[in-house]
């Protein structure tokens, strides 16, 4: 749907894109919104006294409540721009957590995190001896269950991604925020593969903190949301410092902070990026995300019927209800088949996509995957599968 806004499927090389869950393509309307600001009212925000500058305030601005509208959260003051989920992830770990926790404490993660979420987390444990534990996986999937088992006196953190980026596993969020609120642990969520594609509720999902990034959601890169309970925001204590987020500071080093959000923005900001993330909050709003996420199970469904009728193509998520598709040739390494399609103008991701220790639970050490997004259609998957059909001359190509 809508491929008419995207000017990079338009061109005379044929491209089929399929990485989304890496990044996603552009729409025009977030391009020119970007632009505009960088050709008609260019300024820096929250500084000037001028009509340009006040003209980006308001948009800057306008994009938290935006995103609050996305979120369902109960305040504007909740929503932090960051430079992106990892941003925000380092934030909550180095700027809560180090505060709150203590030696002993227990953080609960899965070996199917992304790196941000697992290195932040790894980093504190050697620096003031908190206990990560992994959550058992049950068919390389999340269930309230294990998360229950795993739950003890000392379990402090609950740190998981919604959905995560390999297989694209939906994790029962409702479900283990609510036991969260009751054995009073912290639940923090990496939303950078739901939120793109799903409703998110931080309040109905009992999210104390919820990391995303916008170049995911058709906005551009370097810029992302970390979103908190405002009690728990007022906690956090700014791990970077500048302009900005100061109210008075003087010769003997007292500093007095901004008020939330500010307090947690240093320096100037990444303002087209606020802005083109704005775009694309509108762009998926004016969609629908049942829409976008019923025509991604369409693809999905589609593909997995035709991938399965070839005979040397491993499956390892067919059954999950995604827009993801992870898989691998047999014998055949997971890049060559990457550089293989690549050599069709076919865009897919291989390797391990930054979740390294899942390898232990899965045996595969690495996998191909396709992600779609709503422009993708059924046409590219024919083209996918013919290509994939005759994948033995791989070597030829790819040598
Ligand atoms: C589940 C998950 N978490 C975190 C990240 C990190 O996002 P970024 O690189 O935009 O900070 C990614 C990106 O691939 C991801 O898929």
């Amino acid at each position: 749907m809508n491929r008419e806004d995207f000017e990079i499927l338009n061109q005379e090389e044929k491209l089929i894109y399929f990485d989304n869950s890496a990044t996603t393509l552009k729409p025009k309307q977030v391009v020119d919104s970007v632009v505009d600001y960088y050709t008609k009212y260019t300024a820096n925000a929250h500084r000037g006294d001028y009509d340009n500058s006040l003209k980006v305030d308001m948009e800057y601005e306008g994009v938290r409540d935006k995103v609050q509208k996305l979120l369902h959260n109960r305040s504007r003051k909740e929503i932090v721009f960051t430079s992106g989920a990892t941003a925000s992830l380092n934030m909550i770990v180095f700027g809560f957590m180090k505060y709150q926790l203590k030696e002993g404490d227990e953080v609960l993660l899965t070996k199917a995190e992304h790196a941000s979420n697992i290195l932040p987390w790894v980093t504190l444990a050697k620096e003031i001896g908190i206990i990560i534990r992994y959550i058992p996986l049950e068919n390389h999937l999340v269930t309230v269950e294990n998360v229950e088992k795993m739950i003890t006196p000392n379990t402090k953190v609950i740190s998981i991604a919604h959905v995560t980026n390999v297989l694209g596993d939906e994790r029962p969020i409702t479900e283990i925020g609510e036991l969260c609120s009751k054995n009073e642990i912290y639940f923090v969520v990496d939303g950078s593969q739901s939120v793109p594609h799903m409703t998110v509720d931080v309040e109905k999902q009992n999210i104390d903190f919820l990391a995303f990034s916008a170049h995911k959601m058709l906005g551009p890169t370097g810029v992302g949301v970390l979103y908190g309970k405002e009690e728990l925001l007022e906690r956090l204590e700014p791990t970077s410092l500048g302009g900005g987020m100061n109210a008075s500071f003087d010769s003997e080093g007292e500093i007095e902070y901004k008020a939330l959000p500010s307090r947690l923005e240093a320096g100037t900001p990444n303002i087209a990026g606020v802005i083109g993330l704005g775009s694309a909050i509108d762009y998926l709003l004016s969609i629908g995300f049942d829409r976008i996420h019923d025509h991604e199970l369409e693809l999905k469904k589609y593909a997995v019927e035709a991938l399965e009728k070839i005979p040397n193509i491993i499956l390892y998520n067919k059954e999950l209800e995604n827009g993801m598709i992870a898989f691998n040739i047999d014998g055949v390494f997971s890049q060559d088949t990457a550089v293989y399609l690549n050599h069709y103008h076919i865009c897919v991701r291989a390797g391990n996509h930054c979740a390294k220790i899942l390898k232990e639970d899965l045996q595969v050490k690495n996998t191909c995957r396709i992600s779609f997004y709503l422009y993708n259609t059924k046409e590219e998957i024919d083209e996918l599968i013919r290509v994939l059909k005759n994948s033995e001359d791989i070597f030829k190509v790819v040598l």
